[in-house]
């Protein structure tokens, strides 16, 4: 191992440093949209522009301060779906619009232009059942579905819409006389971080200035938020203070704390809110860093000043307030009216598609390690499986495989017969599966290297030269997987005769593709970095890793002619990553805590199209006490994605490692994941096919009660399987919530001391 790699490592090694990241303080857009809506300036539509072309229908919309038109869009989508765009209407050049997330051109439902009051029109497709009605003044929408207004957008006028500008360096000294009157002051623009904005050692120098956006949206008689993913939080979304909004801008955070809103590896921006008799879903279809405030206003009831000889009541029903914020882009929204939770899958899905169906020997248990060291190790692991009869699917290499983390090669000493290895696996039905990184090392000798190098197929900085930055390997630069040119080239990688050592039994894992950069800014890449199309890194950064899983996904496929199904894990995604494989949930903790919070971390993936999702068996960072690791293997049964995982200087912990009596434990938890491996394949086909998440919060499947709102310590598999994991030390009593019923009904479980499992199930009514 190079000093270099050493000295990451030990970085690494600590407890997450809070400073290297940002909080919503330090976030200039958020800190201009806030000092903004403090003057409450508000936006009106001008009613005389309203047109309708093709699908939709067409108005601007003025502020009264800033007076640049902004052009809005109205679609109504088939399958109950609203969209909103908001634009400028003439922009001095094009905004990032996220390209590749939507399946295809949603097809559109024409929404007809009915009469409302003066200042106001009304939208509503041929059935009537669904309408939008516009207030001009101030700009408003209310969407209505039988005869009920769900939804208010603008209703607190948190509009925000910074319009692009030239460099105020090249305005003539005139035009900065003229806009003295705003206060420009050197200081107050640094403050707001307009063109240029440091964070710690680094600054962001803004080319095109400031051009964050921002609405809100009032969820009428909603307390129950969901989605968002992700953050290491409870599935129910909580109410943020000031400062403390839901952050989704991909970062690898090591051992990222828990319960806390910071961005960490992947974003869906994408959030669903239930009620009795109704869910929504809304999916702010923008890629650059965004914010997201809630606030729930409970219902209250309160008496009116006394006018008569009776006093009156007025009863206010209960909102939550939604206010989304992202540094670029557009405003583009779809509005998913339900009613039901598997309604709003269904019309999410056909907006983003739907889970990828998995070969079936990815939903049997994975065995990985930092890192197997050489095909000895790999031999003797896999005997051990045999020998005490546990099974498993995939044995996994780590980044230690390679020549020097040049994916796509084999170090020669440790692995110098790689085609043998897979041979002897395929001769237990078993398959590998290697890790590709994004970053490639910075090597003339690398053909990777040399041949995307030539071809320009690298992000590039500023000067126009590649992007540099520090990861596994060292220096190392970062292919440009936006350009669909860098894709069908780097799935060409994944042929049989190009990837040398390589077989049909060999799948990938894509890892570090926030993407992580060592030492970069929030150990990621500067937002000012150029990709393809000249797009600066800023608008796209939430979405760099969808299209690396993409690229391999289509590799896995292009290498079988289209015959097989690929198999790919990665750690950073976006909506629709579903598409193209699964998502784990990074670098956890070997604590009792972190096994708890995996429940609702991979609900919230669930309910947001990503089903095919798991987190580290035992925790990647630190040694599991025995009983948490046992645990950890019987609640991982229960959960999709199933694989054991440790980073490198943790002790071995095989299965068979800790006493014949631990080894039984373990080896009934993965029995039990494969006695019910066709239960787990039909889920998959029915996420596949009819969209509904495999792993389902209580809520879902049980709408109607109440109490099921809150839960995250138990869930359903389908609609037929109650899992309820023990995620307590020396737990010998669980009790668990029996749903279905209108009464309170908890089973209360018993197993002796110890650890020998769960014996009887006995019902308090
Ligand atoms: C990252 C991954 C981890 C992997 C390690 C080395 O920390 O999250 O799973 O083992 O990199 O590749």
């Amino acid at each position: 191992m190079e000093a270099a790699e050493k000295e990451e490592i030990s970085v690494k090694d600590e407890a997450v440093d809070k400073n290297i990241f940002r909080d919503c303080n330090r976030i200039a857009f958020y800190r201009r949209q806030k000092q903004w809506l403090s003057k409450k300036s508000t936006y009106q539509v001008l009613l005389d522009s309203v047109t309708t072309v093709e699908d939709s229908t067409r108005f601007q919309i003025i502020n009264e301060a800033s007076k640049v038109p902004l052009l809005a869009e109205i679609y109504g989508i088939e399958g109950n779906i609203f969209r909103l765009k908001i634009n400028e209407e003439s922009p001095l050049k094009p905004r990032y619009e996220v390209p590749d997330v939507l399946t295809s051109k949603p097809s559109t439902v024409r929404l007809i232009p009915c009469s409302g009051d003066t200042g106001s029109l009304i939208l509503a497709d041929e059935k009537g059942d669904l309408r939008c009605h516009i207030t001009a003044n101030p700009f408003k929408v209310d969407l209505v579905s039988e005869e009920e207004v769900v939804m208010s957008i603008n209703s607190l006028g948190q509009l925000y819409f910074e319009h692009l500008q030239i460099l105020h360096k090249q305005r003539t000294a005139k035009e900065n006389e003229e806009e003295a009157s705003v206060d420009t002051s050197q200081e107050n623009q640094e403050d707001l971080g307009l063109w240029e904005e440091k964070f710690g050692k680094f600054v962001d120098i803004k080319a095109n200035g400031p051009s964050s956006v921002g609405l809100d949206f009032s969820l009428h008689e909603f307390e129950h938020l969901y989605g968002i993913p992700q953050h290491a939080e409870s599935h129910r979304l909580k109410n943020t203070r000031d400062g403390d909004a839901y952050r989704l801008y991909n970062l690898d955070v090591y051992g990222y704390q828990i319960y806390d809103k910071m961005g960490i590896y992947g974003s869906v921006p994408y959030l669903l809110a239930h009620k009795l008799g109704r869910t929504i879903g809304i999916f702010w279809l923008n890629a650059s860093e965004t914010l997201v405030e809630i606030n729930t206003e409970p219902a209250v009831e309160y008496t009116l000043t006394q006018m008569g000889p009776v006093a009156a009541k007025r009863k206010v029903r209960s909102r939550t307030h939604v206010h989304w914020m992202s540094e670029s882009g557009i405003i583009d929204v779809f509005l998913l009216t339900g009613p039901t939770p598997s309604d709003v899958f269904r019309q999410y899905s056909h907006l983003t598609g739907t889970q990828a169906m998995p070969p079936l020997f990815s939903l049997g248990y994975h065995q990985c390690r930092w890192n197997y060291e050489d095909e000895q190790d790999v031999k003797a692991v896999d005997a051990g499986f045999d020998e005490h009869d546990i099974p498993y699917d995939a044995m996994w290499l780590d980044i230690e495989h390679t020549e020097g983390k040049r994916y796509f090669t084999w170090d020669q000493k440790r692995f110098p017969n790689p085609k043998k290895m897979q041979e002897l696996l395929r001769s237990k039905k078993r398959k590998l599966v290697v890790i590709s990184d994004p970053h490639i090392k910075i090597d003339p000798d690398y053909s990777v290297y040399v041949k995307a190098k030539d071809q320009g197929f690298f992000v590039r900085n500023q000067e126009g030269e590649d992007f540099e930055g520090v990861c596994w390997p060292g220096l190392s630069s970062y292919l440009d997987f936006t350009n669909p040119k860098v894709r069908g080239w780097y799935s060409s990688l994944f042929a049989f005769p190009v990837y040398q050592g390589s077989t049909d039994i060999l799948f990938l894992w894509n890892d570090m593709n926030e993407p992580s950069v060592f030492r970069g800014p929030e150990q990621t890449m500067q937002k000012n970095a150029i990709h393809h199309g000249n797009w600066e890194h800023r608008e796209l950064h939430n979405i760099y890793g969808f299209y690396h899983q993409m690229a391999t996904a289509e590799g896995l496929i292009q290498r079988s002619e289209g015959k097989e199904r690929p198999f790919v894990l990665t750690r950073s995604f976006f909506a629709g990553s579903q598409k193209y494989g699964a998502v784990w949930t990074g670098d956890n903790t070997a604590e009792w805590s972190y096994l708890k919070i995996s429940i609702p971390m991979l609900l919230t993936l669930s309910i947001t199209g990503i089903s095919f999702c798991g987190a580290d068996i035992g925790g990647f960072i630190g040694n599991p006490e025995t009983e948490l690791l046992v645990r950890w293997y019987q609640a991982g049964a229960y959960q999709p994605f199933f694989r054991g995982h440790a980073t490198m200087n943790t002790k071995r912990r095989e299965p068979w490692l800790f006493g014949e009596e631990y080894t039984r434990l373990i080896r009934e938890a993965i029995r039990e994941r494969y006695g019910l491996l066709p239960y787990w394949y039909s889920l998959f086909y029915h996420a596949h096919v009819a969209s509904q998440p495999v792993m389902r919060p209580l809520w879902v499947e049980f709408p109607n009660e109440l109490k099921t709102f809150d839960m995250e310590d138990e869930y359903m598999l389908g609609s037929a399987l109650l899992v309820h994991p023990v995620t307590e030390p020396k737990a010998t009593i669980v009790d668990v919530f029996l749903p279905g019923s209108n009464e309170d009904t908890y089973g209360h479980i018993e197993g002796p001391p110890g650890l020998s499992g769960i014996t009887s199930l006995s019902q308090d009514l």
